[in-house]
């Protein structure tokens, strides 16, 4: 049994409304957006103004950028949608936000994610709909989370951006880390070119060593392919790594362009021809929007018959 366009709406959080306008254009339904403040003391105030009793609610928040005050927010959200009589809520968490912290890499770690799910999987969402999260060392993501998880990905969005913008000569993609090959893969198989990925060593939040092996990248032109740009790091000594074996042109495309700090200035220096993220995070480069992805998903998920 699908759900009527008139009983679903799209809402959008803090930083998920770009996306959820999208998102309610595209599958033709109603959208709001959800009142948040902060108090003084820097507690949360959400306040859900549109009627969503019995409705379906289709809730955007990326938690990126401020992941403690948007999960907080999110948490917050949701719960009042179930205590306000929505039938069904599904969250549309376009980042995960400590999903790198997967594992105890050092005796007394947090393990962030595993509590990260079991706070949201506590509430009363329906599902949980994400892109391109980190999930390397996750095998089963539903076993993490208690609920319904989906896990959608942004890579076919990417690579059909540049096939539609870019003339590259001979070009390879590469994953800065076996990490992205998973991300790699897909952008070169839509693209029918090779790929490979590079070895990635990190020293800090912030430094990283990049290793290349034998790579035959010599007046090639690169597409480097990761999941996140956070500090830059990755991609700036990928592509110092790949220049030393000869490579000529780059173009850096990610799903999540967090972008911290001075991100984008450390890459833009480099003199590579292009950086592509994706609307997941709202940032100078989100050219390219994963609105579709997640509409065809809900379309044919939740939607069937409309
Ligand atoms: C981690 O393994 C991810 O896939 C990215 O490579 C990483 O988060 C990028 O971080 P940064 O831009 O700070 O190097």
């Amino acid at each position: 049994m699908g759900v009527e366009r008139e009983n679903i709406i799209c809402l959008g959080g803090s930083h998920g409304t770009h996306l959820a306008v999208k998102l309610a254009r595209i599958l033709n339904v109603d959208f709001d957006a959800i009142e948040v403040r902060n108090f003084p003391d820097g507690e949360i105030y959400v306040r859900i103004i549109p009627e969503v009793k019995r409705r379906t609610v289709i809730y955007v928040n990326s938690l990126a950028l401020k992941p403690n005050q948007y999960l907080v927010e999110t948490i917050l959200t949701i719960e009042t949608l179930k205590d306000l009589g929505a039938e069904k809520v599904y969250a549309v968490i376009p980042y995960m936000a400590y999903a790198r912290q997967d594992s105890r890499f050092k005796p007394g770690e947090a393990i962030s994610i595993e509590i990260v799910a079991k706070m949201l999987s506590n509430t009363e969402v329906d599902e949980i709909i994400t892109v391109d999260m980190h999930l390397h060392r996750i095998e089963d993501p539903q076993k993490l989370f208690k609920v319904p998880f989906h896990n959608l990905t942004a890579m076919h969005e990417i690579a059909k951006y540049i096939r539609a913008n870019y003339k590259l000569e001979n070009p390879i993609v590469i994953g800065p880390d076996e990490e992205a090959e998973q991300w790699a893969k897909i952008v070169a198989g839509d693209l029918g070119l090779e790929y490979d990925v590079l070895e990635k060593e990190r020293i800090s939040g912030e430094e990283v060593i990049v290793k290349t092996r034998e790579l035959n990248v010599q007046g090639r032109d690169i597409i480097v392919v990761d999941d996140i740009i956070s500090t830059g790091g990755t991609v700036v000594e990928t592509v110092k790594a790949l220049r030393r074996l000869g490579a000529k042109r780059f173009l850096i495309a990610c799903t999540h362009p967090l972008l911290v700090k001075n991100a984008y200035n450390r890459i833009v220096s480099l003199g590579v021809e292009d950086i592509i993220g994706t609307d997941t995070v709202l940032s100078p480069i989100s050219k390219v929007s994963v609105a579709p992805v997640i509409a065809e998903y809900i379309t044919s998920h939740i939607r069937r018959d409309i």
